[in-house]
């Protein structure tokens, strides 16, 4: 009895989504496993050689309990939600921005429900999983737990008006050659969220004109995915690593990561996901991507392709 959760990486709109823009994101093969062994309510997660019980002191073992109780509540047609033992392996550095802590909750939420034969819909399940990424996060858009359910290409808003699914799958008219590569150190996505907030604080008029930037950004980048137009959509990468830099949430090092990744032929190069570390995107022509990627690493900084499928958008592979 196991469950999967995917990790993500955010094409446009990371940030401005907390304050109601929409993002688009595509999920990531690797992500997290989690299934259900003997045992009372604690968590293994074997690579780390992490054990943590529901409630105990770290917040692994608060997110838990966290989830367990969003769990209870959300009961459905009396079926009891029990609670059981979990080992779990995770597949994405953490502290990196690609969902590694929603995709562990996720994972965990599906196994649980698996083992007790509970069925949820996108929306109960994204609550559950919300609980327990509201632990790390604070104050989470929903998009690392969203696309850790759904995988594939996705249009994200959180609160969409009544009748408006939060997430729309995206069909692109090309593939996306990817390559992500991590600065080398963590980022906090809570410290950079409660810092691109005190923004909105010292000045809500021009964090309005910021976040009017990255709405026209993600439509633009929406509409050069529906007609596949790379260079329009890497336009849109630089663009929005330009507003993010503007916020704070971008380092020297992802700075010079994206110029790297420009100077190698890349089309567009952005951060990923909460910034102040963690990974950076760049967008490539299928036959520059491994030069692009071979630049990244020659400076030191670890790096992997991955393909975004029009058909089948989960379509990610390792290189
Ligand atoms: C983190 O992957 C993305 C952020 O926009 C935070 C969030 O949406 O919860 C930085």
């Amino acid at each position: 009895m196991s469950g999967h959760g995917s990790g993500k990486v955010i094409l446009l709109g990371e940030h401005a989504v907390v304050h109601g823009v929409p993002a688009i994101a595509a999920g990531l093969e690797a992500g997290a496993v989690a299934r259900v062994v003997d045992g009372e309510a604690e968590l293994r997660i074997a690579p780390w050689g992490v054990l943590v019980r529901a409630g105990d002191a770290s917040p692994l073992g608060a997110a838990f309990a966290a989830l367990l109780e969003a769990r209870r509540r959300d009961a459905i047609d009396g079926v009891r939600a029990n609670e059981h033992a979990l080992e779990a392996h995770v597949t994405l550095p953490g502290s990196a921005g690609l969902g590694s802590s929603a995709a562990l909750g996720v994972a965990v939420l599906r196994a649980l429900d698996e083992i007790d034969g509970i069925s949820r819909d996108f929306d109960r399940s994204q609550a559950i999983a919300l609980a327990w990424e509201r632990v790390f996060h604070g104050n989470p858009s929903g998009i690392d737990t969203a696309l850790a359910l759904s995988g594939g290409l996705a249009r994200y808003l959180r609160n969409p008006p009544p009748g408006e699914p939060a997430l729309r799958p995206i069909t692109g008219a090309r593939t996306l050659s990817l390559v992500v590569a991590h600065s080398g150190a963590p980022g906090s996505t809570k410290e950079t969220v409660a810092g691109v907030a005190l923004r909105k604080t010292a000045d809500p008029q021009a964090f309005e004109r910021t976040l009017a930037a990255f709405r026209e950004v993600v439509a633009m980048g929406e509409a050069a995915l529906a007609r596949g137009d790379l260079g329009a959509l890497g336009a849109c990468f630089d663009r929005c690593q330009s507003l993010l830099a503007g916020w704070g949430v971008s380092t020297p090092t992802l700075d010079a990561m994206c110029a790297c990744a420009k100077e190698a032929g890349a089309l567009g190069a952005k951060l990923t996901g909460g910034g102040g570390g963690g990974c950076m995107i760049a967008l490539a022509e299928a036959s520059d991507r491994a030069r692009v990627r071979e630049a990244l690493a020659s400076r030191g900084h670890e790096a992997f392709e991955t393909t975004i499928g029009p058909a089948r958008p989960e379509n990610t592979e390792r290189a």
